[in-house]
Parts: structure tokens; C-alpha cells; sequence
């Protein structure tokens, strides 16, 4: 099993010092290493806070999150930054990016924080995953001059610099076309097939959603299997 997520439970606090706001109620969800989910629910339900906690980017108010075999609660700082740079690879609706920088020089961003690697194995890794996400031909060009659907497949390439073995795309097609959306899917669906990353997808598209071997929902703070 590579999650194992049990009892978890999150509030918000009001800005204005009210009763906060349970967003997750004892949540306990598993997946298996290699799976492809999708997540659907409603705006403001709490799927990306669900995603933010797996990824130890926001913390559960109790519960235990545990990815392959380790209990995240328990990492200290230093295994924390490990964590979120090599375990888990992460893609956002806007794919941040850095405006300055080469598509080359952005998907390497994530090694900078490593140390006793070799510079050269890992730009050629770089290309070859900007290869993959076909955009070869793109390595010197800056974000502000690809599409939105090649900027989206840079974000891809990026997340995935660092061979992770969990993969949190949150509305990853949220800012493209159908056709481009339909794209970036066939690629993360062949990632995880080719790859064996696990991969979870929050969507508000049932196309996307469907694409998944197995969609979930949060509904009333639970997240629940759908048929
Ligand atoms: N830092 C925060 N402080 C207070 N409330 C928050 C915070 N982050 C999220 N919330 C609240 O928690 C709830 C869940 O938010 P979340 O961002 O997880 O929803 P979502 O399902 O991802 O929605 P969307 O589809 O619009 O992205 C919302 O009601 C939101 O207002
Ligand atoms: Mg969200």
C-alpha cells in the first residue's frame, strides 16, 4: 500500500474568531502503489485541502497519514523538505512557473535543493522527460512564450524530475481547452502506466475523472467511492 489515510479529520478556523469549519471528518482512504484516482466534489468541499495535507504542504487537525510506510505527522523539518521534493510530485491549476527562467531551467528547480548528484545525469534526465511530454523543441524558450496546454506540460515534466512515487495534480486541466486537457490526461494516464506512479487527480471534469481506475467524492466532509 503506498497511502494509508486514517481518522482524519480538518477544520478551518473563522477569520472572524467563529466556530470553525470541519472541512474532512474522518476520513480513512488506501491506495495501492501504481493506482490512478480521480477526486470530484464540489468547490469548497475540500479536495485540495485533502491534497495538501497527502502532500505535506497543510496539516490534518488529527488522524494519521502514512506514505510508503512512513507516518508524515512524524517527520521532522529537514525529512518534511525531502519529503515534499522527492516522495510526492505536485502540478497546480497554474503551473507556477518561473517567468525568468528557461522550460529547461524550470524543470531542474526541484533538484537544486539536492545534494551528491550529478548535474549533468540530472539535465539530461530533464530533457528526456521534456521529451516525453513533447516538448523537445521548447528548452530554451521561457514559460511566457508556450501555450497554455505547454506550459501545463512543463508543470508535468517538473513534478516529476525528482522520480516520485506519488503524484498530486490539483485541477491540473483546470485552465485548458478540452483538446489540451484531453492531451495533458493521455500523458499523466501514460505516466502512470508506463511509470507505475501513483497518481491522484483532482478534477471538476468527468472526462478527466473517468480516465481514472477508481473515482472518489467528498461528500459532507467523507470522500466516498463512486460506482
Ligand atoms: N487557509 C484556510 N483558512 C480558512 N478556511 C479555509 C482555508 N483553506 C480552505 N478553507 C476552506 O475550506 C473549505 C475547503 O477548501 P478547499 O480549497 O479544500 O476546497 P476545494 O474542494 O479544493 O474547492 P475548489 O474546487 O473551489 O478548489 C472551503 O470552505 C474553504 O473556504
Ligand atoms: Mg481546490
Amino acid at each position: 500500500m503506498l497511502l494509508e489515510i486514517k481518522n482524519l479529520t480538518k477544520s478551518y478556523r473563522a477569520p472572524d474568531g467563529g466556530d470553525a469549519v470541519e472541512v474532512l471528518h474522518n476520513i480513512d482512504w488506501q491506495l495501492n502503489a501504481g493506482e490512478s484516482v480521480a477526486i470530484l466534489g464540489p468547490s469548497g468541499s475540500g479536495k485540495s485541502t485533502l491534497l495538501n495535507i497527502i502532500g505535506a504542504l497543510d496539516k490534518a487537525d488529527s488522524g494519521a497519514v502514512t506514505v510508503d510506510g512512513h507516518d508524515i505527522e512524524q517527520f521532522d523539518e529537514r525529512a518534511l523538505a525531502g519529503y515534499r521534493n522527492e516522495t510526492v510530485g505536485f502540478i497546480f491549476q497554474l503551473h507556477h512557473l518561473l517567468p525568468q527562467c528557461t522550460i529547461l531551467e524550470n524543470v531542474l528547480v526541484p533538484t537544486l535543493a539536492r545534494t551528491g548528484v550529478d548535474r549533468v545525469v540530472l539535465k539530461k534526465r530533464a530533457e528526456e522527460l521534456l521529451d516525453s511530454v513533447g516538448l523537445k523543441h521548447r528548452l530554451h524558450h521561457r514559460p511566457g512564450q508556450l501555450s497554455g496546454g505547454e506550459r501545463q506540460r512543463v508543470a508535468v515534466a517538473r513534478a516529476l524530475i525528482n522520480g516520485p512515487k506519488l503524484l498530486l495534480a490539483d485541477e491540473p486541466t483546470g485552465a485548458l481547452d478540452r483538446t489540451s486537457a484531453g492531451r495533458l490526461v493521455d500523458l499523466l494516464a501514460e505516466l502512470n502506466q508506463a511509470q507505475g506512479v501513483t497518481l491522484i487527480v483532482v478534477t471538476h471534469a468527468l472526462e478527466v475523472a473517468s480516465r481514472m481506475q477508481r473515482v472518489f467524492e467528498i461528500k459532507d466532509c467523507k470522500l466516498v467511492q463512486r460506482p
